[in-house]
């Protein structure tokens, strides 16, 4: 049995997918973090984000890992492990940008499908329920309104020390999300069998439990 999760920026996916998966003891996949690892190479590597062929090029010739770790899921680029590095502001930036382009896509689509062949997954993502795992049995669309969404992201950050602007990234937030609902390639989309499930006034509990219950 596998369970997609999708759902805009800051609705709560990978804390809840995460979750999930720790009650059920399925494997979390958090593919998110696999466009970011790509955006983080570019940069990285100096790549020109805005050149589709160098970006497809860069990826068609990496590895990318996700692995399980104590205190959470890692991701690795060709061996080297970036978790902590693709978090920021820029990278989230870069992120919406390859995921874009339809090669990048395409061979996103590949690795994630291998990644739940085996079954068993929570899948976190955009567009997983209609394009990843069509057969998923449970599937989510978790939203929350652009405001609490960016207090959420908000938080984050002060947590993490940094002094972030929430003006600022409520306006990249609903650039993203424009981003990712307008593209050609597998943009943002409630699947029609998705349950919906607005998270703005609800606990993370609450959303965790009304999840479990409909995977039960
Ligand atoms: O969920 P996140 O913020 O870590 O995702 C980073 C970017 O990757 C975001 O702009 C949307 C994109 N993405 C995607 O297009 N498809 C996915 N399945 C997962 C993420």
């Amino acid at each position: 049995m596998n369970i997609a999760i999708d759902g805009p920026a800051g609705a709560g996916k990978s804390t809840v997918a995460q979750r999930v998966a720790a009650s059920l003891q399925f494997v979390y996949v958090d593919t998110g973090a696999m466009y970011r690892a790509l955006a983080w190479a570019v940069i990285h590597n100096s790549v020109d984000v805005l050149d589709q062929k160098a970006v497809s090029a860069l990826l068609q010739n990496a590895q990318i890992e996700l692995k399980r770790m104590q205190d959470g899921q890692h991701v690795f680029w060709n061996g080297e492990d970036i978790t902590h590095h693709i978090r920021t502001q820029e990278v989230s930036n870069y992120a919406s940008v390859v995921a874009s382009y339809p090669d990048v896509r395409n061979r996103m689509l590949t690795l994630q499908r291998e990644m739940a062949h085996q079954g068993n997954v929570v899948m976190d993502g955009r567009d997983i329920g209609t394009h990843v795992l069509p057969d998923a049995r449970v599937k989510i669309f978790l939203t929350a309104s652009i405001e609490e969404r960016a207090r959420r992201r908000y938080g984050d950050l002060i947590a993490k020390g940094e002094t972030p602007d929430l003006e600022l990234l409520q306006k990249e937030i609903a650039e993203r999300d424009q981003r990712d609902k307008e593209r050609k390639s597998a943009p943002l989309r409630k699947a029609e069998d998705a349950v919906l499930l607005d998270t703005t006034s609800m606990s993370l509990d609450e959303v965790v439990i009304n999840i479990l219950a409909l995977c039960r």
